[in-house]
């Protein structure tokens, strides 16, 4: 069974295929899923917005949690994670052995593919690319979303202070994981955040990007760090989809010239992108050793059937959904 996504339009594109159980080649491994997540990127991939997406029809499903069926230097039933980019919407997925990282037999399927690419990528960005640090101020914007509630909760345990954007509904759960909420969609945020931090913020996570990382650079105090990892802002936009990144890339290598010459009272700017390998697993590592000890909780909005993936899309492109949508595959 696979999940194809047929063409350009809304989650109706998506279509429930039969399948034959494939086998792995040299230096792959067949792995049976477990649980896969939702996430953005596919609302992007709809629209056919997100950069260097395959060409329509084709299986999404961005990253998976499942167990090894049969595969070189893999034992059967060892449960692993892979980042996929696209084609994890599978009941069996061949992958690249290199990206199947072994995990603990005793997590939750459901919460690892939670915390898979959305927990590495708040993970990174938090420690590696901000290097946010005790008695700082940071702000998240889309802190209700599946990557926002987690860096939330990872900038409190860091002992940070955390201002968040979300829509109006969704507050309260930015409460209870200790951030102070702003309604990005009324008002004017950079108002509000220099309201509750009138000598800027340390660092700024910007998934909006566009003209938002204007208003995020401006609200960096010294030696601040603007990390900047989406195009959420442009969304709706026509064109080529990789535009919206050209104009990305010319503000981050404008400011990093001005860096240079010392103009910009220490603070930088970068983009970030999650991919596999070493730095993927340790922090993979990290993020589930967290969820071990209950210092971290994803919030999973719901748990849906694998076949149930274009409700999940509905719930993500209509703003109903609050952290994380899983997809759970059936298990033979
Ligand atoms: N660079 C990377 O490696 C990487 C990795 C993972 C994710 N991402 C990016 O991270 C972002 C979040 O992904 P996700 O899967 O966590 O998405 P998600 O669960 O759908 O959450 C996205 C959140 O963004 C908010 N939002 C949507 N449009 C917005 C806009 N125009 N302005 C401000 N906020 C807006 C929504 O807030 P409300 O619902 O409160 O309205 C929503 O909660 C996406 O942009 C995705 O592309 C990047």
């Amino acid at each position: 069974m696979e999940i194809v996504l047929t063409g350009k339009g809304g989650p109706e594109m998506l279509r429930v295929d039969d399948r034959k159980a494939p086998r792995p080649g040299k230096g792959e491994v067949l792995v049976r899923t477990e649980a896969s997540g939702a996430s953005f990127a596919e609302v992007q991939m709809l629209r056919g917005r997100y950069p260097m997406q395959p060409g329509f029809p084709f299986v999404p499903g961005y990253d998976l949690v499942g167990r090894v069926v049969e595969g070189e230097g893999f034992r059967p039933g060892q449960r692993v994670v892979a980042l996929t980019r696209t084609g994890a919407w599978r009941d069996q997925v061949v992958i690249p052995a290199k990206i199947a990282v072994p995990i603990a037999d005793d997590v939750d399927p459901g919460v690892a593919a939670a915390v898979a690419m959305n927990g590495v990528t708040a993970w990174q960005m938090l420690h590696e690319t901000a290097r946010v640090r005790p008695g700082q101020t940071v702000l998240v914007h889309g802190a209700a979303g599946g990557v926002g509630s987690l860096l939330v909760q990872l900038a409190r345990l860091a002992g940070a202070r955390v201002i968040g954007t979300a829509s109006a509904a969704k507050h309260d759960l930015l409460r209870s994981l200790g951030a102070e909420p702003i309604d990005y969609r009324k008002g004017n945020v950079a108002a509000e955040v220099r309201a509750l931090a009138p000598n800027g913020v340390d660092a700024v996570f910007d998934h909006v990007g566009g003209k938002s990382l204007d208003e995020s650079w401006g609200l960096l105090a010294p030696g601040g760090v603007l990390a900047n990892y989406g195009s959420a802002g442009t969304l709706l936009d026509e064109g080529h989809p990789l535009r919206p990144y050209v104009g990305t890339v010319r503000r981050l290598a404008w400011w990093q010239l001005r860096r240079l010459f010392g103009l910009t009272r220490g603070r930088k700017a970068a983009m970030y992108y999650v991919k596999p390998g070493p730095g993927f697993a340790k922090a993979l590592t990290e993020v589930l050793r967290l969820v071990s000890t209950g210092e971290l909780t994803p919030h999973i909005d719901r748990r849906l059937p694998l076949t149930e993936a274009a409700q999940a899309l509905t719930l993500l492109t209509t703003g109903q959904a609050t952290g994380k949508i899983v997809l759970e595959a059936a298990v033979h």
